[in-house]
């Protein structure tokens, strides 16, 4: 049994943190997203890895990622000159597969199950597709599944306009070597992709095996702020160790699960979990509060702010309203001077977001 990550794609509704970056090492709890895929992998047993890269992020993720011996695998890099869809990925990936089963895994999808009962059924069925199913109240921007009442599936369509049910595709799929017949078979889609959803409904016309089952956990798609946001609180609610660490001086005040990395400081602040502060942050006259993540190399000053993701670098200094909801990039700076004149100065990356609320009277 292999599995093959797909790391590709240029993560346009992640931008601008995307522009310099790739999706799947966005952090979420400090840690990029395609880590979390690898260790569920090796944890269900498999460790011949393959990860489908493109050109644009695929030498940063092959830096930052190795070569799979952190995790007790073994990573093959495969290049995907162009983003022509999943199914197309798989094709360029055939030479790494060769006949063997595999497990198919988007970088980007965050998934609570662990992979090993999945793949036991896979294997004890001998099936040509296993695929896994989550109700949503947004299925048109999924692949979504239509099943009868026995819970077979009759028929998959990528992202329909109106959708047959409101269960969508996860991006964790199960295939045996039949599936490559599968894709030889189909044509690229309206969006000119080779779709896998299109393969996987080429495999039940031919009434080869597939079935599918359902989630039981929770499943995140990380592809936007909002669900970066939701990734980053469900992993911090349910994973997070606290782990104490950090020169914390006695002005300050630790509640709750918090993990701070020893060489942290923290001075005359308040921090309350679930919350996760990486190596050399300095963290001043601040509050930081439930559901934040602060990376490497942050300086929070005078500032309050919770429920955001804090990327590496970043400086939020003088900051006098609460900051919510925010996701700041790398090395990003918001600093107020308490003496200039009230006046706003920007300079902000090409599809930034910046919103300010009204105070309430
Ligand atoms: C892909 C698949 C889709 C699936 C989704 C899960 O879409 O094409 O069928 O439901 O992943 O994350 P994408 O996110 O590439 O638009």
């Amino acid at each position: 049994m292999k599995a093959l990550i797909l790391s590709g794609g240029k993560g346009t509704r992640l931008r601008p943190l995307t522009y310099t970056g790739a999706k799947q090492l966005v952090p979420v709890a400090n840690k990029p997203i395609l880590w979390y895929g690898i260790e569920a992998i090796v944890e269900a047993g498999i460790t011949d890895i393959g990860i489908i890269i493109s050109p644009e992020t695929g030498p940063e993720i092959q830096e930052k990622t190795g070569d799979g011996a952190r995790f007790g695998a073994r990573i093959t890099y495969i290049p995907q000159d162009q983003p022509l869809g999943l199914a197309h990925a798989v094709k360029v990936a055939q030479p790494f597969l060769q006949d063997s089963p595999f497990v198919m895994y988007l970088g980007d999808n965050l998934i609570q199950d662990p992979l090993g009962d999945f793949l036991s059924y896979f294997q004890a069925q001998a099936l040509d597709a296993l695929i896994l199913l989550r109700a949503v109240s947004n299925p048109s921007a999924f692949g979504v599944a239509e099943v009868d009442p026995q819970g077979r599936v009759l028929a998959l369509v990528e992202k329909p306009q109106n959708p047959p049910s409101n269960l969508a595709l996860v991006g964790l799929y199960f295939f045996s070597p039949e599936i490559h017949q599968a894709i030889a078979q189909i044509q690229p889609s309206p969006r000119g992709e080779l779709e896998i959803t299109d393969a996987i409904q080429a495999l039940i016309d031919a009434e080869k095996a597939v079935e599918a089952q359902q989630l039981a956990g929770w499943w995140l798609d990380t592809g936007k702020k909002d669900d970066l946001l939701e990734a980053n609180r469900i992993i911090l609610d349910t994973l997070l160790a606290p782990d104490k660490q950090g020169r914390v001086d006695d002005q300050s005040q630790i509640i709750g699960r918090v993990k701070i990395h020893p060489s942290a400081e923290i001075i005359n602040s308040s921090i309350r979990g679930p919350v996760i502060i990486g190596a050399d942050c300095r963290i001043v006259n601040a509050f930081i509060g439930p559901y934040t993540s602060v990376a490497d190399g942050v300086a929070i000053e005078e500032a309050d702010l919770e429920h955001s993701v804090i990327l590496q670098g970043a400086q939020i200094i003088g900051v006098q309203q609460r900051l919510v909801d925010s996701v700041i990039g790398q090395r990003a700076k918001l600093t107020v001077t308490p003496r200039q004149p009230a006046a706003l100065r920007f300079l902000v990356g090409d599809d930034s977001q910046i919103e300010f609320s009204p105070r309430r009277f």
